[in-house]
């Protein structure tokens, strides 16, 4: 049998959350309830259905004493976490350069960064969709899925073959209607790589960024959710408030 890739996982839950307000004021946006839970609960149950074990935890270092308190080193979880702070909101991708200084993430180990705000729910389908990413050893893989409102994400656009061609961060002209969810699947390469990534033009390192890199090297894979999953970025009112709905709806 091959060795089992011992891949890390990376959540961020960091920013201000300045889209909730006055929710967010005095906690963090990742701690908020949403139905049964608390935000950051769901994309947790994402990495560690897909196998992950080592998680490093990062979040401001106002809000990181809250997520220690909460989920402790994560052994009721079936996981080990370990916390690190971003002391300000310098972009998505700075997450390589915090575990790469917390001595979380060497150069050479593979990982997988999930947003905080991120949330997946689906069948069997997803959850294999989810473990061939999390087994892929080479490139990286991220997920495409359809909604109603692209400009509001990073853009995927695909050849007729349904291979990536473009990626751009929330572009007021959308090439096609599926958005890049906040879960990515990266070969050890990541770390290296947004080492070189400068910040945009809105002060941040991409993430978009870091996988326009791997679109250029060719070893991009962009794999279409499978159909019945639902995808959710609870980083607004409007889409916590449908969240809820959803939620009602399935339960009743
Ligand atoms: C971030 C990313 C974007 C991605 C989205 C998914 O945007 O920058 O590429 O599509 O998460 O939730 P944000 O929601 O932080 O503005």
């Amino acid at each position: 049998m091959p060795p089992l890739l011992q891949r890390k996982g990376i959540l961020l839950a960091g920013g201000k959350g300045t889209r909730l307000h006055p929710l967010t004021l005095n906690t963090s946006k990742h701690l908020l309830p949403v139905g049964d839970r608390l935000m950051i609960h769901y994309p947790l149950a994402t990495l560690i259905a897909a196998g992950i074990r080592e998680i490093l935890l990062i979040s401001t270092p106002q809000h990181l004493p809250a997520f220690e308190q909460l989920l402790g080193d994560g052994g009721p979880l079936g996981a080990h976490l370990h916390y690190a702070a971003q002391p300000r909101p310098e972009g998505i991708a700075q997450a390589f350069a915090i575990a790469a200084q917390a001595g979380f993430l060497s150069d050479s180990e593979a990982s997988v960064l999930a947003l905080g705000d991120n949330l997946f729910h689906g069948g069997p389908e997803l959850a294999d969709t989810l473990a061939n990413a999390a087994a892929r050893a080479d490139g990286a893989t991220i997920f495409a899925h359809p909604v109603p409102n692209p400009s509001d994400y990073a853009v995927v656009e695909f050849s007729p073959e349904g291979h990536p061609l473009s990626l751009e961060e929330k572009p007021a002209s959308p090439k096609s209607s599926y958005a890049v969810p906040g879960l990515y699947f990266y070969d050890h390469r990541a770390r290296a790589l947004a080492a070189t990534l400068k910040p945009s033009a809105r002060g941040e390192l991409e993430i978009t960024d870091l996988n326009r890199r791997y679109l250029a090297l060719g070893d991009l894979h962009v794999e279409k959710l499978p159909a019945g999953t639902t995808w959710r970025d609870l980083g607004t009112h409007a889409n916590i408030h449908e969240l809820h709905l959803w939620n009602s709806a399935r339960q009743s």
